[in-house]
């Protein structure tokens, strides 16, 4: 309620990109003080052992986590842990720093509670985020690492590149994520085929287990929702074939259905991802697909659209492991994450369900 009568409109007076800029300035500061990220956790943070997940070899002190995108350079972890979020990714991270796409480059829909944005990969690079994560304190939510390809880099010697950012980023992650789905680098996608995304995964995989022997770091790829349902079931079975350890579902969409927005509006954004609730649907069929094909072998991790409890809920009954917000952190501000966990809690105690994992064995 604060931040949607205060702090939103303020924020609503700038650019989507100077007020995003602004506010990880902020959470920046705030995970530099490591009294008033204790004070955050506190407030915030979760302790309901019955939303404690255990997958990937990790425990999650709560399902809901931060998707890649916000925290591109890793500046801003502890806060974001604080605010009640059960696991943060960061990234994505390319092998080389880049300034992404021209500005303007990110976009309100707030009729439609939707971004579109067409950001590129901005960020600092492998090396400032390896520095930056080789100093983090870390806490009890798991970090995620998502790795992209460098622009200038041809698709071709893709592989190489993607290899060198899981080896300057694997020693710091709890999990690593292959993002070949986001729209905003040239051909990116192309890497979705099959044929290009085996040799690519096997490399990062080689490159991870070179140099974490002591341990394994899960590998998971993300994918995006515009993928026929034929490329949805080759991945899969690729997934299967090549032992990754999980599949986040979905990125954003090249599509603009379903938009309340008007279309003249729509279109001066211009290209770019769409994310928030338009995505929904699809992101839920896309997971309820993965779901079918892949049980329980392969954990799923639900991003796309997710805002209120009850989609907390659609998801992990599809098969999900976790579930990933962005879009309706925008809208809806910082107390999101820790909202929503503690009324997932409330939902599986008036259904009386003992454990948020057994939402998942029901599916
Ligand atoms: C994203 N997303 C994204 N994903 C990714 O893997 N790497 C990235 O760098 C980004 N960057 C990014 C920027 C912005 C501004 C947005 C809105 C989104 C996609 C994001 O992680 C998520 O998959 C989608 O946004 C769908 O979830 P929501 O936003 O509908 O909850």
């Amino acid at each position: 309620m604060f931040y949607r009568l205060l702090i939103r409109p303020v924020l609503y007076a700038f650019s989507a990109e100077t007020a995003h800029h602004f506010t990880m300035r902020c959470l920046a500061l705030v995970s530099s003080l490591s009294w008033l990220c204790a004070l955050l956790s506190r407030l915030f943070g979760t302790r309901d052992p019955s939303l404690t997940m255990k997958c990937l070899g990790l425990t999650f002190p709560s399902p809901i986590g931060l998707a890649a995108g916000l925290d591109k350079d890793a500046q801003a972890v502890p806060a974001l842990a604080a605010l009640g979020f059960g696991f943060v990714e960061v990234g994505t991270i390319t092998a080389q720093g880049q300034p992404g796409n021209p500005l303007p480059r990110l976009f309100r829909l707030p009729q439609d509670r939707a971004l579109i944005n067409r950001m590129g990969f901005n960020n600092k690079g492998s090396e400032v985020a390896a520095a930056r994560l080789s100093q983090l304190q870390r806490g009890r939510s798991p970090l995620g690492v998502n790795i992209g390809k460098t622009k200038l880099v041809e698709n071709a010697q893709a592989a190489d590149d993607y290899a060198l950012s899981a080896a300057r980023l694997g020693p710091y992650a709890d999990y690593l994520v292959i993002n070949v789905s986001s729209p905003n680098t040239p051909g990116l996608r192309d890497l979705q085929a099959i044929e290009s995304l085996r040799p690519l995964v096997q490399r990062v995989r080689f490159e991870l287990d070179r140099v974490r022997p002591e341990r394994r770091v899960p590998l998971l790829l993300k994918i995006a929702p515009d993928l026929s349902d034929q490329d949805i079931d080759a991945v899969a079975d690729l997934a299967l074939e090549l032992k990754l350890d999980g599949i986040i579902a979905t990125n954003t969409t090249i599509a603009r259905a379903g938009l309340t927005t008007d279309p003249a509006s729509v279109e001066a954004c211009g290209a770019g991802g769409l994310s928030g609730a338009p995505l929904k649907a699809r992101s839920l069929a896309v997971l309820e697909r993965l779901h079918a094909r892949l049980g329980d072998h392969v954990v799923l991790i639900a991003a796309g659209g997710v805002e209120t409890v009850e989609d907390v809920w659609a998801r992990l009954c599809a098969g999900a492991s976790l579930v990933q917000v962005y879009t309706a952190l925008i809208y809806d501000g910082p107390t999101l994450p820790s909202r929503l966990a503690r009324q997932l809690s409330a939902r599986l105690r008036s259904e009386g369900i003992a454990h948020v994992d057994q939402l998942r064995r029901r599916s």
